[in-house]
């Protein structure tokens, strides 16, 4: 009754509803009913759900895992809160939220997020740069296929073996090479614009931008080395406390579209994809254990760009497949 009257008032004010409007508008009834720990409301305003489900590019690895980190120093004691942002206030990109745009090279992000915080911790402050998304997504051939999906292990052995170069968000003219697909809005009322259908990737070039001095070999950045860690959460918070935030990726149901604010859980829905993300802390919320997450679709979705992801049962995936490495 309530999603008629939801349906019915969207139609009363002429807005034409697209597939993904009419499975949200019912999500939003159905997860605020049964007042679980999370919030819902309708995103995504006016988009196919086509569209949305070609920004989940998290592919499974046909290779396998990285290698298990061995050997981890644990920390007893781990605290009940861990913030990275507060953690380390002298590395600003652990603060960011990125735009991917309409492409699915959420794989990419969630690796140059956290390598980019991983490089400022590790230099104490000192090396504050954007690892690029654009270099990544358009050379990792190796990675899967751009902006159709890839493997986020297959990101960090790409910065070990090959290197990345530095590149911010789209129009930011920032670093060797920024991305180049335009943000837009993946929230109601955002102020960038329309998401455009997807285009296709974007060409590998081994070069700067002009106006970017440094030349493209001498500005790629290296790992010493990658790891994973699967189904181990205090592995996983020692090594967020110990070097800095790390990739995960996790399954999205069509619930998941619609998040607002609080700890997220599944609810209700059929599987969409897959999707590559930042995990920079955890916390309790009402009793709830989560994990704090960095999305890629800019800071107007969700809870400022963040949400937060129920902990300790590997809700969604989100905890079995987590990858990282230490800069050179
Ligand atoms: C971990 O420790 C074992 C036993 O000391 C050693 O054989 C192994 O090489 C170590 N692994 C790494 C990655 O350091
Ligand atoms: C792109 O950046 C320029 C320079 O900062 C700015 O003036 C312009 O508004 C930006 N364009 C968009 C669409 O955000
Ligand atoms: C979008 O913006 C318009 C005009 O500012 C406002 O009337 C409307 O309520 C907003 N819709 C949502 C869902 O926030």
């Amino acid at each position: 009754m309530k999603l008629l009257l939801i349906v019915a008032s969207l139609l009363a004010v002429g807005m034409a509803m697209t597939d993904l409007d009419i499975m949200q508008a019912t999500v939003v009834q159905k997860v605020n009913s049964l007042k679980t720990t999370w919030k819902a409301g309708i995103n995504f305003e006016g988009w196919q759900l086509d569209d949305f489900r070609r920004m989940l590019g998290a592919l499974k690895n046909p290779n396998g895992r990285l290698p298990k980190l061995e050997n981890q120093t644990r920390i007893k004691d781990l605290p009940e809160n861990f913030d990275a942002r507060e953690n380390w206030p002298n590395c600003p990109t652990i603060k960011e939220v990125r735009d991917q745009g309409s492409c699915g090279s959420c794989w990419a992000f969630g690796a140059v997020e956290a390598i980019s915080d991983r490089i400022c911790i590790k230099s104490k402050g000192q090396t504050q740069v954007h690892i690029s998304a654009e270099d990544l997504m358009t050379c990792c051939k190796a990675c899967g296929d751009g902006c159709n999906g890839g493997f986020p292990g297959s990101a960090w052995e790409y910065y070990k073996d090959t290197g990345i170069v530095t590149g911010g968000q789209w129009n930011s003219s920032q670093g060797c090479q920024p991305y180049q697909i335009k943000s837009c809005d993946h929230h109601v009322n955002g102020t960038k614009g329309p998401c455009q259908g997807e285009g296709p990737t974007p060409e590998c070039k081994h070069k700067c931008e002009a106006s970017y001095s440094t030349p493209y070999e001498q500005d790629k950045h290296y790992a010493l080395s990658v790891n994973s860690i699967s189904n181990n959460p205090e592995a996983t918070q020692t090594e967020i406390m110990t070097n800095g935030p790390v990739e995960a990726d996790f399954t999205v149901y069509e619930d998941f579209p619609t998040y607002k604010s609080g700890v997220y859980q599944h609810t209700t829905g059929g599987v969409l994809g897959g999707h590559a993300i930042k995990i920079l802390g955890w916390g309790v919320e009402e009793g709830t254990k989560y994990w704090l997450v960095a999305n890629s679709w800019n800071n107007e979705w969700g809870d400022n760009g963040f949400f937060k992801i129920l902990r300790g049962s590997n809700e969604c995936g989100i905890e079995s497949d987590i990858n990282f490495g230490i800069p050179k």
